[in-house]
């Protein structure tokens, strides 16, 4: 096995840990508990047969009262959004277009996109960021030589929300040069200034998933959105050759999931801005820029030395906290407030007793 050290340090050295004293601001999952109608169905669960590669369709059915225009047959249910997104940057580079094999994300960027698009045989191409938010001018001038653009608003790592006139702009003039937007909007509940504003078209694929809204991370239940026909149809044949149906058991608590009323995702909006305040106050308070999360659960404050910062919270105060760089954000450190409020507040204790003493 491999000796952890200060080189060496990635996600994979922290995801899963735990400890009776370790406070960790490392995991994207969230902590609180997922509807409980979900459970219910587990004493009488009988089917251990394969699914249909779409997805149950009582779930895909489901699926369409929360986006417009859409059918049963517009959705496939993947392995989590992971899956959405790797079949369809996969199913894309095989097209025959114009555009060279490039995708456009931003930087900071979601840290598994550009091993996704580098899987797919295609290209990452880095958007500039002004204050967490998409460069427009950057954007106008990046789209037309790429294939695919990958927005994800709410951002991880960021916790930013691009501002609506982008995002119509986004849509507009990625349909103009025929460019596919892979709208990753695992964090659309998530807001906490404003309503989701979902970007629509033909040649938009939004891709979400139950992990954070149902705190459903390990059942593995995502999905993928599109009316382009073509497409679903290349992506179910894709997983029919891959990973086959999506676990059934979790369709099927998924399909629980859907029915639960808002009022579950509304109570839980709030804990988190409670999480989000503490935080962000405390990091405030102990001298770090950042930027105040208008959505999802991280923060990204500068740190001289991340990877001391990284490695010494972690081996001298039991203190989890992911390095900048993964994300593309070189001298930040990422936090994620999925944990509850004493030990936020006993992270920032340690965490200042670090910062003093350096
Ligand atoms: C932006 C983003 N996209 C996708 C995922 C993967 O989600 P899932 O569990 O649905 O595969 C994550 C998980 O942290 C994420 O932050």
């Amino acid at each position: 096995m491999t000796t952890l050290n200060k080189e060496n340090l990635s996600p994979a050295a922290f995801i899963g840990v735990r400890g009776k004293d370790i406070i960790s601001f490392g995991s994207g999952e969230p902590d609180l508990p997922p509807p409980e109608e979900v459970y219910k169905i587990l004493p009488h669960y009988t089917d251990f047969k394969y699914g249909v590669i779409q997805g149950l369709d009582y779930l895909r059915d489901a699926l369409t009262r929360q986006y417009p225009d859409s059918t049963a047959d517009s959705f496939v249910i993947t392995n989590g959004a992971s899956e959405a997104l790797d079949l369809t940057l996969r199913v894309i580079s095989n097209y025959e277009m114009s555009q060279p094999k490039k995708v456009l994300m931003t930087k900071p960027y979601y840290y598994s996109y550009p091993r996704l698009v580098e899987f797919a045989d295609m290209e990452s191409v880095y958007l500039k960021t002004n204050q967490g938010r998409i460069d427009m001018d950057d954007f106008r001038e990046k789209v037309q030589d790429c294939r695919a653009v990958l927005i994800n608003s709410p951002s991880n790592p960021t916790g930013r929300v691009e501002a609506i006139p982008s995002l119509k702009e986004i849509e507009s003039l990625t349909s103009e040069y025929g460019v596919f937007v892979l709208s990753d909007e695992v964090y659309k509940d998530l807001i906490y200034i404003r309503e989701n504003y979902l970007i629509q078209g033909p040649h938009v694929v939004t891709i979400n998933s139950f992990s954070k809204t149902y705190a459903m991370c390990g059942f593995r239940v995502g999905y993928f959105w599109s009316l382009d026909k073509k497409l679903v149809q290349d992506v179910i044949a894709m997983k029919t050759h891959t990973s086959m149906n999506t676990n059934i058991l979790g369709q099927e608590m998924a399909f629980e999931a859907t029915k639960v009323p808002r009022k579950f995702i509304d109570d839980q909006l709030k804990i988190w801005q409670e999480r989000r305040d503490l935080l962000y106050a405390g990091l405030k308070d102990a001298g770090l820029d950042l930027w105040n999360p208008e959505g999802a659960f991280y923060m990204l404050p500068k740190i001289d030395n991340a990877a001391d910062f990284v490695w010494d919270m972690f081996t001298k105060y039991n203190v989890i906290t992911y390095l900048g760089d993964w994300f593309g954000a070189e001298g930040r450190v990422r936090f994620s407030y999925a944990l509850d409020t004493d030990k936020i507040e006993e992270g920032l204790e340690r965490i200042n007793d670090y910062l003093d003493g350096r």
